[in-house]
Order: C-alpha cells, then sequence, then structure tokens
C-alpha cells in the first residue's frame, strides 16, 4: 500500500474513484444533512479493501448499486485527517453506495440562523472544503491528485435557493420543499466540492456571468463586480480559452472564512469586496485565475500548495498590469512583498515553513496556512520571468498549462517540465534555493513604478495632504505597513486625526490600520476593533486583529473574551484556527 497525500487515506493501491453522485436532504433545524453518495470507479475493482476520508460523518450503511450490504470498519479518529471508512469491495464491484448522515458541527459547513444573514428572515447554509474538508460532508477520496466529475441533487425549503460550483440542471417544488439539481462535467479535486443554500437573487453581469447574492446585496454586487467580462477577457488572452462555461460569483454572508475561494463556474467572495469603489477586484482576478493555475492544474498535495497560489498570485498580476497598468501591479505586488516578510517574522520558530516545498505530515493545512506559498512562490515565478524574458517565460507559462491541464502536478514536475523547455533557467535563479531553502535566495525581483517609490519615500513620518490626495487603498496600505513597529501612540493620533483611518471604508486600510494601532497600545481604537471582530469572519482581517490584541499584556484578555463572545459566529474552520492562536 501507499498513500498518496499525507493529508488523506486514499491508496494507490485501491480503487480509484472517477464518478460520484451524491444526494442531500438540508435539514435547518437539526443542522445536518441527510445523505447518500455513489462512487463510480474507474475499472470494476479487483477485490479488497478500500479506504475513503470521512469526519464526523455518521455512516448508516454501505451497499452495492444493487443494494447488496457491503462490510465496513469506520476507524478512530484521527486529530487533522478525521476517520478512515474501510469497505471491503468483492471483485468485480463497479461501484459502492454510502448512506450516512453529517454532523451538525460538520468542519466544512456554517449554518447560519436567519439573524445572521443580511435579510433576517431566511437560515443560510454553505460549504468551504478547501483544503481537506470535503470529508465532512461526503465519503470520498479527499486528495487532489484524484481528481472526479460528478452529479448532485439538494433537497432545501422550497423558499431557498441552491448554488453549487456546477452547472444547474433544473428545479422541481414538491410542497413545502424544493430539489435542486446539478452536473460537474469537468473532472475537480473534491476540494472544490462546493455550495450555498439560502435567499439568493442573481444578475447577470456578461453572457457567461452573473451574481448571486442575498437579495439586499445584488445590486451592490452587480456594480461592483461590473467589469468581470473585460476580466475573463484580459485572463483568456494571457492563459488561454476558459474551459469551465461559466464563471458566476456567489456573494457570501460576512462571516465567509477567505476574501475568495475558487469554486468552479461559482467562484464565493466575501461580502467585504463590496467597499463602492471597486478597489478589491484583484480578488476576482485572483479567483479567476485559479480558473487556470489551480483548477485545471492542480497541486498534488498541500505540500505543493505554491503550484497553486504562487502561480494564480502571478496570474493574478498580471490580468491587473493588462487592465490597470503596471503601476497599479507594482504597489500590489509591494504590499505582498510586506505580507512576506510578515509571515517570515511570524514562521521565525519554523523556517521550515518559509519553503516553497514543505513537508506537512502531522500538520493541519489550515495551520500551516500562510502568505509564503502565495507571496514567495509569485516572486520565484516573476525572477524566472525576469531572466527568461516574457515573451519566453509566456510560452512556458502556457507549455506548464496545456501540458497538465487538468491533472495534478507536484514540485518535481515543475522542476523537470522547466528543465526539459528551458535547460539551465533554474540553476540561473537558484531554484533549488527557492524551493527547499528557507526564506529568499540572495537575489530576487522587485518591483518598480514612480506611484511606488513616491509612497517609500515618505518613510515614517506622517505624511502631508498634499502628499496623499492621489492616494488609493493600495497606496495607504503600503505606506501603513512599512511604518517601524511598534508605532508611537502619539504618530497613531496624529494619523487618525488628520485622515480618519478608523472609519476607513476599505477593510485592508481599515485592518492594517486597527492591527499597527491596537499593537501600539493606543485604546482609542478599541471599540472598532470589537465591532469589525464581530461583524467579520474573514480570517485574513481576524488573524492581525486577535495577533495584535495578544501583543500587549493589557489586551490580552480582551483577545480572549472577545473570541468567546464572537466564536460561535465564525466558521468552523476561523473557530479552530482562531482558537489555537488566542490560546
Ligand atoms: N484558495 C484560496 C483560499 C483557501 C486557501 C482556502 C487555502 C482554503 C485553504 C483562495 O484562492 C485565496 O487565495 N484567497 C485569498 C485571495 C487573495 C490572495 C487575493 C484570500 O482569501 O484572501
Ligand atoms: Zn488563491
Amino acid at each position: 500500500m501507499a498513500r498518496l497525500d499525507p493529508h488523506s487515506f486514499a491508496d494507490d493501491t485501491h480503487p480509484r474513484t472517477r464518478a460520484f453522485d451524491w444526494k442531500a436532504s438540508v435539514d435547518f433545524e437539526r443542522r445536518i444533512l441527510a445523505a447518500e453518495v455513489t462512487l463510480h470507479f474507474t475499472a470494476p475493482a479487483k477485490g479488497g479493501p478500500l479506504d475513503l476520508d470521512t469526519r464526523a460523518l455518521s455512516i448508516e450503511a454501505v451497499t452495492t448499486i444493487s443494494g447488496a450490504a457491503l462490510k465496513f470498519v469506520v476507524h478512530p479518529a484521527d486529530a487533522i485527517l478525521g476517520s478512515r471508512l474501510e469497505v471491503t469491495v468483492p471483485a468485480g464491484t463497479e461501484a459502492v453506495r454510502v448512506t450516512y448522515r453529517t454532523a451538525p458541527d460538520a468542519s466544512a459547513l456554517q449554518w447560519l440562523s436567519p439573524e445572521q444573514t443580511m435579510g433576517g428572515a431566511q437560515p443560510f447554509l454553505f460549504s468551504q472544503c478547501q483544503a481537506i474538508h470535503a470529508r465532512s460532508v461526503l465519503p470520498c477520496q479527499d486528495t487532489p491528485s484524484i481528481r472526479q466529475t460528478y452529479t448532485a441533487s439538494l433537497e432545501v425549503p422550497a423558499p431557498l435557493r441552491a448554488v453549487m460550483a456546477a452547472a444547474s440542471v433544473g428545479r422541481e417544488v414538491k410542497g413545502a420543499r424544493a430539489v435542486e439539481r446539478f452536473e460537474m462535467p469537468q473532472p475537480i479535486p473534491p476540494y472544490l466540492f462546493a455550495f450555498a443554500v439560502g435567499d439568493l437573487a442573481s444578475k447577470d453581469l456578461s453572457p457567461r456571468s452573473r451574481v448571486w447574492a442575498e437579495p439586499a446585496q445584488v445590486d451592490a454586487a452587480a456594480w461592483e463586480f461590473g467589469d468581470v467580462e473585460s476580466h475573463l477577457e484580459a485572463a483568456e488572452a494571457l492563459f488561454g480559452p476558459y474551459d469551465w462555461e461559466r464563471f458566476d460569483l456567489l456573494v457570501m454572508p460576512p462571516s465567509f472564512p477567505y476574501g475568495g475561494m475558487e469554486n468552479p463556474r461559482l467562484t464565493f467572495l466575501t461580502p467585504t469586496l463590496l467597499a463602492g469603489d471597486k478597489s478589491l477586484v484583484n480578488v476576482v482576478a485572483h479567483e479567476l485565475a485559479h480558473s487556470w493555475t489551480g483548477n485545471l492544474v492542480t497541486n498534488t498535495n498541500a505540500e505543493h500548495f505554491w503550484l497553486n497560489e504562487g502561480f494564480t498570485v502571478f496570474a493574478e498580476r498580471r490580468i491587473l498590469e493588462a487592465l490597470e497598468g503596471e503601476p497599479m501591479a507594482a504597489l500590489h505586488a509591494a504590499v505582498g512583498f510586506q505580507s512576506l516578510q510578515q509571515a517570515f517574522e511570524q514562521h521565525s520558530a519554523h523556517p521550515e515553513l518559509t519553503k516553497l516545498r514543505t513537508t506537512l505530515t502531522g500538520i493541519d493545512p489550515d495551520e500551516a496556512f500562510s502568505q509564503v506559498p502565495y507571496e514567495k512562490g509569485f516572486l520565484f515565478l516573476k525572477t524566472l520571468e525576469a531572466e527568461a524574458g516574457r515573451a519566453t517565460f509566456d510560452r512556458l507559462l502556457k507549455g506548464w498549462l496545456s501540458t497538465f491541464r487538468f491533472k495534478a502536478a507536484s514540485t518535481d514536475d515543475f522542476v523537470a517540465f522547466f528543465e526539459k523547455e528551458a535547460p539551465g533557467l533554474l540553476a540561473k535563479v537558484d531554484a533549488k534555493a527557492w524551493i527547499d531553502g528557507p526564506q529568499l535566495p540572495a537575489k530576487y525581483w522587485k518591483p518598480h513604478s514612480t506611484r511606488l517609490e513616491a509612497v517609500q519615500r515618505i518613510g515614517a513620518r506622517v505624511p502631508t495632504a498634499n502628499e496623499v490626495t492621489t492616494w488609493g487603498a493600495t497606496e495607504w496600505q503600503l505606506y501603513l505597513d512599512a511604518l517601524p513597529k511598534p508605532v508611537s501612540v502619539a504618530q497613531c493620533r496624529a494619523l487618525d486625526e488628520a485622515f480618519q483611518l478608523t472609519t476607513a471604508k476599505n477593510p485592508e486600510v481599515l485592518v492594517t490600520w486597527l492591527g499597527l494601532a491596537t499593537e501600539a497600545g493606543d485604546s482609542t481604537v478599541l471599540p472598532r476593533v470589537e465591532q469589525v471582530l464581530g461583524r467579520v469572519g474573514r480570517m485574513k482581517y481576524l488573524k492581525p486583529l486577535y495577533r495584535a490584541l495578544g501583543k500587549r499584556a493589557e489586551t490580552k484578555a480582551l483577545a480572549q473574551s472577545l473570541f468567546a463572545k464572537f466564536k460561535a459566529r465564525y466558521h468552523p474552520i476561523a473557530q479552530q484556527v482562531i482558537g489555537r492562536l488566542v490560546g
């Protein structure tokens, strides 16, 4: 036997799932899904065991498609991996069916009461399966190295709408319940399985794109993301045809733990992107870019996560450069560079987590998550691009995408591909140090633009009103990030009085500011910090704010009491990650 992935029980000597059919009934009262999944194999089984990933599922029965009972064992749960479901599969079996229920605290699912939604009248349910949470929704071979197509049927209360990261193929109302059916014809890694149920309305943005949101937010969302077709066209010009037919968007409730999630055909987005000025559309560009880097060419497992995220940040900033120009892309790269420095500081006790290729046996991918695979991966690719020249690098990138299209790739695949297509290029940039060395090698690409240099010239002083007249949110973020820490309380007050940062509308600026002022010991911002922690569940904002509170003796207890107060509002993944951070 050989495991395919440090985060899955899937075994390469067992039958392999090719496709699955999923049927689930959503029970908002008990907060469970009553479900059944049929896993179809790539070939008839030779006879023997099949290990599936599950987490907190109650398994009721395992049968063949004709209903013959199969022997199974649910093994004791591993804290990270969940429970191995071992099924004994007779020779010749082509599919197995598992009937089960999910747990009310399933790690992928957040069940919201009506009060936790904008409309306040209907409940809401959504999934977040990346990295290893699909197993809490359905028993499966939960590794990105096994791609699967699927069909799904979701039974929901009739007033609600179900959406999935798949093609919708019909809705039937049966009394108080409605059944919505979906098909996913393109094979996906299980972490891209996704759905949401709620009071949802939609608005078309282009012939191949619409936005879904709660009715009260759908107009604002349609405005904010109105340029999505130009993103699609820019991305296709750079990376080749879009392979997923539709690119729809779903605005999530505020507790969504990420900024965006690249669920195929239906990207999930935090409502904090609705800034009213399109200043955060780079997140849409990022999730769209995943349609190539990540969803078409997928990392074999979380140890090669930089292949998903580093390539996607590179692609995101190429889209941004095409749409908004090089100075804008340079500003974003500079903000990314600051966040990479902060990630290096946070990992100072674990330098091995600052390598691009990581070893994650016994490590929960949600705990290993950081900006390193994003921003170090981005810098590595920019350094390669600068060395090879843009035209050559574009050719290599397209070759990479077409060679591994609808496949999984590892860091070794990356090295082999580049060695073959551009002999000597990797050695020129010291690729070994990038991939298996901590932090950064001596030589790396740096962004340049006059807009960037203007911000950098201000340094540690308070800028004048004149100097900031042309600043957008990204300049502010860059300036605040670059201030030497801790900033004095006096300087915090001067900044806030001059520029009203505590009421900043852009959440990136707001959270950067609140974190900095909290760390400085400026207690005037604490009511606003509490407000943000109570309203938003995006981990990118929760982490720096809880961390800043935890840094000072006088606010450490506040971090704990606020977490206790707001915990129930956060997604199960955020509850776990922030819980460990607060201690
Ligand atoms: N795929 C990630 C989100 C993710 C990563 C979920 C790991 C679970 C585990 C998504 O594409 C992402 O990177 N989102 C960023 C957007 C940003 C880089 C523009 C986010 O949420 O902040
Ligand atoms: Zn991403």
